[in-house]
């Protein structure tokens, strides 16, 4: 790990214009630059940087960040890589922390799996172009398939020869790990010690991660399968985990933002010879069903996902368990089959390039409609059934829960009611009757909630409006809005003694987060405060956690509902211009405690049910105490906002 002071230098030294100007040329216009977008195709200039927010945006795509992104987006850089770029381009020492025995463990056991996958890529590569074996049997089988040679060795193809153990003997000349060995599944144990080559007479697909490093490998066999599997993949190990495999990927990234569509195939072949048609959006699932994790690296490219499966059933049924994830992750989804047992390889192959965009293009159907399409023609006239297909669908469409999909559920409850020949407004009800439930049952999983909270049960103060309230009952709202604050206000100053930082820390001394990640998001800003770095919104920003860096992004970059109704409400009052950190940060941080004030007196209660006298007299005096602290904070918040 890079030492939290490096990442503070780095970003301190970090001049996005300089950067980002290296790819892209940039004009100023006014306090902005701008420029042709780098990640689509366009003849008038969208991408804008702005030096002051160290951000970047292109109108035209869409595509948002800081200088870290823009080198991982651009460049394919990791995390580190990209900060590792930056230092060095800085004069900047970069400082790592020591890591674990298990972390360091883990770490070089990762770095030898690519090592030998890379060696043995190099050795399939030379038996595939220069060996007899490999030229006569396997080259010429791709060759008859119709792969180009320079399409083979893009995505790096090759061959294992079929005697028992030539790679083997080449890793062990090599000094690899024997240990290791068996891991990588380019080798296997046979008779307890020996060690022979698993992918005998195989053909080599090697696997790709997102930066191009190769993770793994599917090996097929030459010609026909009759006795042996099609294909043997790589196992499970610190580097190759499956549910996260997209064949592809790193080959399609560029092109799925540039389409801004992803295609999803089934297989290796499919892959290869789309993109040797010149279609090169295009990733492979390996013929399982979607796992979430393979959904949100799709996500990350792109909004639209295109399935292209065989017409068959299997193929058909895999698709269609993707589905809900699909939509919970908020993608529109699409399926094409191919017709007549073909698969994508074949019919691109049969037809050719501009016949399969044709086709595809042409034969786009919407999963949903195409998912109900399906249901009704075996429903038939049915009754029962028919009313069971209603329900799967309001289930199906319960599921697009993103507030932005609104207008795109409307539109799927007019289409849907209109094939199953029912009332709009009856499946509207339906849809949020489920909805509804579904949020009842996430709600009582949430420890010590108190969703039942009786708004008339307290006295309200004058100006606490409903909307305070609602704020009050919103899970995580509150917290959230804490964070805010921390990192928007934080380095100024609360009075002459202190800053709002070090006043916030005081104030919740007594208080924890219910919510894990901001309270440990709260506790590094305090670590890195202590420490005498200087943190706020942007520092975090650069955090090597992936999950912090967005879990930031949603706490300050999008507009925060709770602080757009306190300036509406302070704009009728005429104070807009005044600074208003203080009164935002007091609200804050008086909303917070109320509801934790809420939460200890709802266990206080639950206590007293099974008390003691005794027991509960004590109680009753903590119910007193709390009603008190209550009151006061109500009575604050409430002088506050009409102030
Ligand atoms: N697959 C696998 N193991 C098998 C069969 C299939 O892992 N025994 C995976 C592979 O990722 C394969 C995909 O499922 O690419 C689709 O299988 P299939 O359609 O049978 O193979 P193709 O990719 O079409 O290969 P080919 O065109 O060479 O027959
Ligand atoms: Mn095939």
């Amino acid at each position: 790990m890079i030492t939290p002071q490096t990442i503070e230098q780095i970003k301190n030294r970090i001049d996005i214009i300089d950067v980002v100007g290296e790819y892209v040329k940039l004009k100023k216009r006014g306090a902005n630059y701008l420029g042709l977008c780098p990640f689509h195709n366009e003849k008038t200039p969208s991408f804008t940087v702005s030096p002051a927010k160290e951000l970047y945006k292109c109108f035209g795509c869409g595509k948002s960040g800081n200088t870290i992104t823009f080198l991982m987006e651009h460049d394919k850089m990791s995390y580190v890589e990209a900060l590792k770029w930056l230092a060095s381009r800085y004069n900047i020492e970069v400082e790592e922390t020591e890591s674990t025995p298990e972390q360091k463990q883990l770490q070089l056991a990762a770095d030898s799996l690519y090592i030998i996958n890379n060696f043995a890529q190099k050795f399939f590569d030379e038996k595939l172009f220069l060996s007899e074996e490999g030229q006569n049997i396997a080259l010429s089988y791709l060759k008859e398939r119709g792969f180009r040679e320079d399409i083979i060795k893009k995505f790096q193809i090759g061959y294992n020869p079929s005697q028992r153990d030539e790679l083997t003997t080449a890793l062990l000349q090599n000094q690899f790990n024997k240990e290791l060995l068996p891991k990588t599944g380019l080798v296997v144990v046979r008779n307890e010690t020996e060690l022979i080559d698993n992918y005998r007479g195989r053909i080599i697909f090697p696997i790709h991660n997102n930066t191009g490093k190769i993770i793994g490998f599917g090996a097929r066999v030459i010609g026909k399968a009759d006795k042996a599997p099609k294909y043997i993949n790589t196992p499970e190990n610190e580097i190759y985990i499956k549910s996260k495999v997209l064949y592809g990927s790193y080959f399609a990234r560029l092109a799925i933002d540039k389409a801004n569509e992803c295609l999803l195939v089934e297989g290796y072949t499919d892959v290869v010879s789309l993109h040797q048609a010149g279609i090169e959006n295009v990733v492979a699932s390996g013929g399982t069903s979607l796992t979430t994790d393979q959904l949100r690296i799709i996500k990350k490219y792109s909004n639209n996902l295109t399935i292209i499966y065989d017409g068959d059933a299997a193929g058909i049924k895999a698709a269609l368990r993707g589905l809900d994830m699909a939509l919970e992750e908020g993608l529109n989804v699409k399926l094409v089959l191919i017709p007549d047992k073909e698969d994508p390889d074949s019919y691109v192959n049969k037809v050719g390039a501009t016949a399969f965009q044709d086709f595809v293009a042409k034969n786009k159907k919407d999963f949903i409609l195409f998912q109900l399409e399906v249901m009704l023609k075996d429903a038939g006239n049915d009754v029962t059934k028919k009313s069971e297909v209603v329900n799967q669908v309001a289930d199906t469409l319960s599921k697009i829960s993103k507030a932005e999909d609104f207008t795109k559920l409307q539109d799927y409850i007019k289409q849907c009611s209109s094939l199953l020949k029912i009332d709009e407004g009856g499946l509207t009800n339906l849809v949020n009757k489920l909805k509804r439930d579904k949020i009842a049952k996430d709600e009582k999983k949430l420890p010590f909630e108190d969703a039942n909270y009786n708004l008339q049960q307290s006295q309200q103060p004058e100006g606490f409006s409903d909307d305070n309230f609602l704020l009050l009952n919103q899970d995580e709202a509150h917290e959230k809005n804490v964070l805010r604050v921390l990192l928007e206000y934080g380095l100024r100053s609360w009075d002459d003694q202190k800053t709002m930082a070090q006043y916030i820390f005081e104030e919740l001394e007594q208080f924890r987060f219910d919510n894990p990640q901001l309270e440990s998001l709260f506790n590094e800003y305090r670590n890195w405060y202590d420490q005498g770095l200087q943190p706020d919104a942007k520092s975090f920003l650069y955090h090597p956690d992936d999950a912090v860096r967005s879990l930031v992004v949603s706490i300050t970059v999008f507009p925060h509902e709770l602080s757009q109704k306190w300036d509406d409400r302070l704009e009728g009052m005429n104070i807009v211009n005044r600074d208003t950190s203080h009164q935002d940060v007091l609200i804050s941080i008086n909303i917070f405690k109320l509801r934790k004030i809420k939460k200890m007196f709802d266990e206080n209660q639950r206590d007293m049910e099974n008390a003691s006298l005794e027991e509960q007299m004590k109680l009753i005096e903590v119910h007193k105490d709390l009603k008190k602290i209550e009151r006061e904070l109500s009575q604050q918040l409430g002088t506050v906002i009409i102030k």
